[in-house]
């Protein structure tokens, strides 16, 4: 079951530029570095590692890339204990069984045993789909590798550095088109470096000042645009000094998002720190940072925030 490998027929950019402008197109604003990495990948046909703390664009990066590329997404969802079998492929035991009852006695066993061991019983799971996906390929995203225990890491070796996996009763199995493969992580622990060896590197950071407000005027465009700029330059203090070292979690993206929309359900015009402090558990999700994030401290932060507007 060994397929030669061509390159891959998805849509290639010209430039960072361009890549830039298409994933905009499909509503994800990247920054220059990051659709460099994507660039790069894509161009040297190797995997990317993305990492980054939570709600930073992650795993919105590689939905974005998939559609801009026209490749189907394919979602590995780690977590401890996920085993090669709900990664890779598994045999289907019921219809092989009911194979080998059906022809009870009409060959030798080991006959039958091979009538089994074949591709048309197997279970393809998201790693197997995406190295036989047909042209233009797959994107694979591997969700939070940092949730899987050592040996699955050690098992996708194979796949991050050759796109092949090899299938005891089958043989090797290789990608016919090299599938984009993107692969997440929030450092929850440090990664084998044979993993790392294997991709491109890229530390996705919370996004600036003017990326967020962008962010937040494309996915909230009910915000009055006075609101818009004040959630992002607040969002931008919080997470920087001096106020940022009084949190235990900073907010993500997709806070600053919800939180734009929570201010507009509540017909909120501007900030004020009433209505931060009200709101502030969905900007935090400890209860020592929301206890943390009192008036007199909305108040200094949303001073800095229109400081930075007033400047900016
Ligand atoms: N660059 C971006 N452009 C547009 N929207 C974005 C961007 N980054 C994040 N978002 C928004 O933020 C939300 C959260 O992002 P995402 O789920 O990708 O974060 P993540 O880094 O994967 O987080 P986690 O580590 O918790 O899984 C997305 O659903 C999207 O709405
Ligand atoms: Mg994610």
């Amino acid at each position: 079951m060994t397929v030669a490998t061509t390159p891959a027929a998805s849509p290639t950019f010209e430039s960072v530029d361009a890549l830039v402008a298409a994933l905009q197109g499909v509503g994800y604003f990247a920054d220059r570095r990051l659709a460099t990495a994507v660039f790069l990948a894509l161009k040297l046909q190797r995997p990317l590692l993305l990492e980054g703390e939570p709600g930073v664009g992650k795993t919105e990066l590689a939905k974005a890339l998939s559609q801009v590329l026209g490749r189907a997404l394919l979602r590995l969802q780690c977590f401890d204990g996920l085993e090669q079998r709900e990664a890779l492929y598994e045999w289907n035991y019921a219809a092989q069984l009911l194979h080998l009852r059906a022809a009870e006695g009409r060959a030798p066993t080991a006959e039958l045993e091979q009538e089994v061991y074949q591709p048309h019983y197997l279970v393809r799971r998201p790693l197997l789909q995406a190295l036989e996906a047909p042209s233009p390929g797959a994107l694979l995203l591997i969700d939070e590798v940092d949730r899987a225990d050592e040996p699955f890491e050690a098992f996708l070796l194979e796949y991050l550095g050759e796109y092949q996996v090899s299938i005891p009763e089958l043989g090797t199995v290789r990608a016919a088109v090299a599938p984009v493969t993107i692969l997440t992580s929030n450092r929850t622990r440090e990664l084998n470096d044979a993993v790392k060896r294997r991709c491109l590197y890229h530390w996705l950071d919370y996004p600036e000042r003017e990326r967020e407000l962008a962010i937040v005027r494309a996915l909230v465009p009910e915000a009055p645009r006075r609101l818009a700029d004040q959630v992002a330059a607040f969002v931008q203090q919080l997470r920087s000094a001096p106020f940022g070292g009084q949190f235990q979690r900073s907010p993500g993206i997709a806070e600053t998002v919800e939180w734009a929309r929570a201010l507009v359900a509540l017909d909120t015009l501007a900030l004020d720190p009433e209505v931060v402090v009200e709101t502030s558990g969905i900007l935090f999700k400890q209860r020592d940072d929301i206890a943390a994030l009192n008036q007199a401290l909305a108040s200094d932060v949303l001073d800095a925030a229109t400081r930075i507007e007033a400047a900016g």
